[in-house]
């Protein structure tokens, strides 16, 4: 359709009409389904009646059902708009691809690229038109179940993985019934929450908020995102979805956002709980004056809008905008010729988890998995025969994590699978040992788990967190190793201690007594649909892990909120790390330092870092500085690196951060083999955010220097010149 022909359809409609264009039900209101509810239903209303007016529906499972949706509704519907319908594909639909906290651990956009395009193919064959991804929330708190959801705690890395997967999954053209709309998701600033409790207030100066947690968003959106999401939190007093500065002000006037915003689940009904709203009327009025065009599904708008326009207090133009932003959508995607898009049956049995699908799973899991400690017993190569697989992850399924499809887990290949598929020839036993839930204390199967470790030549070890205590509302106080792992842990360890640890879990957790006792430590988070295979690659060295660490691993729980980049203080504490300095910034019973630092990750070869070269050492604003860093594979098998372009700006007029990731690059090196990769410095990475909010660079000194977090080396200065 015509922008003219849109807007005579607008004009056709009822006031009613227009009103049921943002609103968002659950699909489970119409048809019978399985899909999980991540909050309230709603009162029941007359379901003859949205089924007639909804503008669009979330939550449905196939594409049989996404075809009776909307056939359901256009036979009801005289104006014959077809529904937008929405899903949070958030790591792969059917074919599960590693968590996006594991896909940041890659550091590589192109593999993103891959898992997101075959979660696009598998997802338009579904029916779904729009994803609630990427979200990119920067999270410093493993304490928020929700940081198994993001990429990184540092922006850079959100904002590139999360713009790879926007291109990825809209590419050129929307109406191709192939791609697939991007939702971008919550802005803002939701993983800040106080105490790393879900939903939680957030409170963060401009510039902090500007520096830190806009930056992926608004990458996200320079990438073309279509839709962006409010967050639940309020944000220094105001609920996002109600925030007429973050959502009006910067996300429409400065950013020129033109897409439609979609409230969060209940948010607009939430804003009565947060006591910003006396009722659901009110609270439907102030998500309308923020901006938010879709209400997903309580029920404000629906019961509310339109009297408020009759009664004069939210104008009827702010509608028509909203519905226009919704009947854009749907004509760009094609909706009004097509209204099934994608939809097919046959397509999805063609996709779902083919063996092209599990190949990029299997190498995503791979790639995210992050060896943290090896004492020289991995890869298992020296002649394993009798192997015991021990611990309550030993031969579970449950390994794909939050927000995948419902019964994606009963896909999912279990490592004592993925090893008899690599090495038949190994005798496998199997031992539990304990349970992993939080309060679980039965110890009795320990015993058993230490006799088996203690008959066998080599034990895998698996422990981690069951996979329903990361996600949403998903916080924890302790992050230790839930039920009585650690004890199995000590027990199998003393029985036999050419054991290797394999975890599977949402969120960093705290391994500080685990990385003392164990020879060798293996982080694979939830991998998805081929866990087990890439477990077995990688330890008997078929593979070789390459994942650095997206996010700070602490010692304890006491240290978050915590990032690589935190700035300066007026006292750091002096080196040695490791004693306690009264007076200065630290702990009396604990270092500052992380257990594994931001960046860090372990292969079965050796990089050596030889050279970090810069072609001036001055520039100014229009300037440009080229860094040479040159490796070496020095070990003796081939491996990939991610050579991390860190910069510290020594004076600046506000407190600066200690480091900063400002590029990175991951290189592919034969044993023996060298390279030199190629950074370009610009004036834009050395800015930051003012004290009045600007966003500048000042003239001076900086440093750069390679490595990681925490362990910088070949630090080279320069100078900007103004
Ligand atoms: C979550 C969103 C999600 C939405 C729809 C909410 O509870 O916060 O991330 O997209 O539900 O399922």
């Amino acid at each position: 359709m015509t922008e003219k022909e849109l807007q005579k359809l607008m004009d056709s409609m009822t006031l009613e009409e227009k009103v049921g264009q943002l609103v968002q039900c659950l699909a489970g209101q119409f048809i019978s389904n399985e899909m999980e509810m991540t909050g309230p239903e709603g009162e029941l209303l007359p379901k003859e009646e949205l089924n007639r007016v909804m503008g669009s529906v979330l939550t449905f499972e196939d594409a049989r059902q996404a075809k009776a949706l909307q056939d359901q509704h256009l036979a009801a519907d005289p104006k014959k708009i077809p529904l937008l319908l929405m899903l949070d594909v958030i790591h792969g639909l059917r074919t599960t691809y590693p968590i996006p906290l594991a896909m940041g651990c890659s550091f590589d956009e192109k593999l993103m690229t891959e898992c997101a395009d075959m979660a696009r193919k598998e997802s338009a064959a579904c029916g779904v038109h729009v994803t609630f991804n990427p979200m990119v929330d920067t999270a410093r708190d493993a304490r928020w179940g929700r940081i198994l959801e993001t990429c990184s705690e540092d922006p850079l890395i959100n904002g590139r993985m999360g713009a790879a997967l926007v291109r990825a999954t809209q590419r050129e053209d929307l109406s191709n019934p192939e791609n697939i709309a991007c939702c971008v998701k919550h802005y803002a600033a939701y993983g800040a929450g106080e105490g790393g409790r879900d939903y939680n207030t957030v409170e963060l100066s401009e510039r902090i908020l500007r520096e830190t947690y806009l930056p992926a968003y608004k990458a996200c959106l320079d990438a073309g995102a279509r839709l962006v999401m409010p967050s639940f939190n309020s944000l220094n007093g105001i609920p996002s979805v109600a925030n007429q500065w973050l959502m009006n002000d910067v996300l429409r006037r400065e950013w020129g956002f033109e897409g439609v915003v979609i409230s969060d689940y209940n948010a607009v009904g939430e804003l009565v709980a947060h006591g910003v709203a006396e009722n659901l009327r009110d609270a439907a009025r102030m998500a309308m004056e923020a901006g938010c065009d879709i209400d997903m599904v309580m029920n404000a708008y629906y019961l509310h809008l339109a009297n408020l326009v009759r009664d004069g207090e939210v104008r009827e133009e702010a509608i028509d905008r909203a519905v226009m932003r919704v009947l854009r959508l749907k004509n760009e995607l094609g909706l009004f010729e097509n209204p099934y898009h994608g939809a097919d049956e046959e397509k999805e049995k063609e996709l779902y988890l083919c063996p092209a699908h599990r190949e990029i799973a299997r190498r995503a899991a791979e790639e995210s998995a992050v060896l943290l400690k090896n004492d020289g017993i991995l890869p298992l190569t020296d002649g394993t025969r009798k192997l015991a697989l021990i611990g309550p992850f030993a031969e579970e399924r449950h390994l794909v994590g939050f927000w995948s499809r419902p019964g994606a887990w009963k896909d999912a290949v279990t490592l004592p699978e993925g090893i008899r598929q690599l090495k038949p020839e190994i005798e496998i036993t199997t031992a539990r040992g304990c349970g992993a839930d939080i309060g679980d204390t039965d110890e009795s199967g320990i015993a058993a788990a230490a006799d088996a470790a203690r008959k066998a030549d080599t034990v895998i070890l698996a422990l981690g967190e069951p996979e329903y205590d990361s996600g949403e509302g998903r916080s924890r106080a302790e992050l230790t190793l839930p039920g009585p792992q650690m004890k199995l842990a000590r027990a199998v360890l003393k029985a036999n201690p050419r054991t290797a640890v394999v975890l599977f879990n949402g969120r960093p957790l705290v391994l500080t007594e685990l990385a003392e006792i164990a020879p060798a430590i293996l982080e694979m988070w939830y991998p998805g649909t081929e866990a087990g295979s890439a477990a077995a690659r990688l330890l008997f060295g078929e593979a070789n892990p390459c994942g650095k660490l997206s996010v700070s691993l602490a010692r304890g729980a006491g240290q978050y909120p915590m990032a690589y980049n935190h700035p300066n203080t007026g006292r750091p504490k002096p080196e040695p790390d490791s004693q306690a300095f009264p007076f200065t910034s630290c702990y009396l019973d604990m270092t500052n330092r992380p257990l594994y630092s931001f960046g860090y990750g372990l292969s079965y070869t050796e990089f050596e870092y030889q050279a970090l070269e810069t072609d001036r050492d001055r520039m100014t604003p229009e300037e440009t500085i080229r860094v040479r860093i040159t490796v070496k594979n020095t070990g003796s098998r081939a491996g990939k690196e991610t050579v991390q372009l860190y910069m510290r700006d020594r004076v600046a007029s506000v407190v600066q951060p200690v480091q900063q990731l400002i590029d990175y690059k991951k290189i592919r090196l034969e044993p023996g083999e060298t390279r030199t990769v190629e950074f370009e410095i610009r004036e834009e990475q050395l800015r930051f955010w003012s004290f009045d909010c600007r966003h500048i660079s000042e003239a001076g000194e900086f440093e750069i220097s390679t490595g990681y977090a925490d362990h910088l080396k070949l630090t080279k200065t320069f100078r900007l010149e103004k």
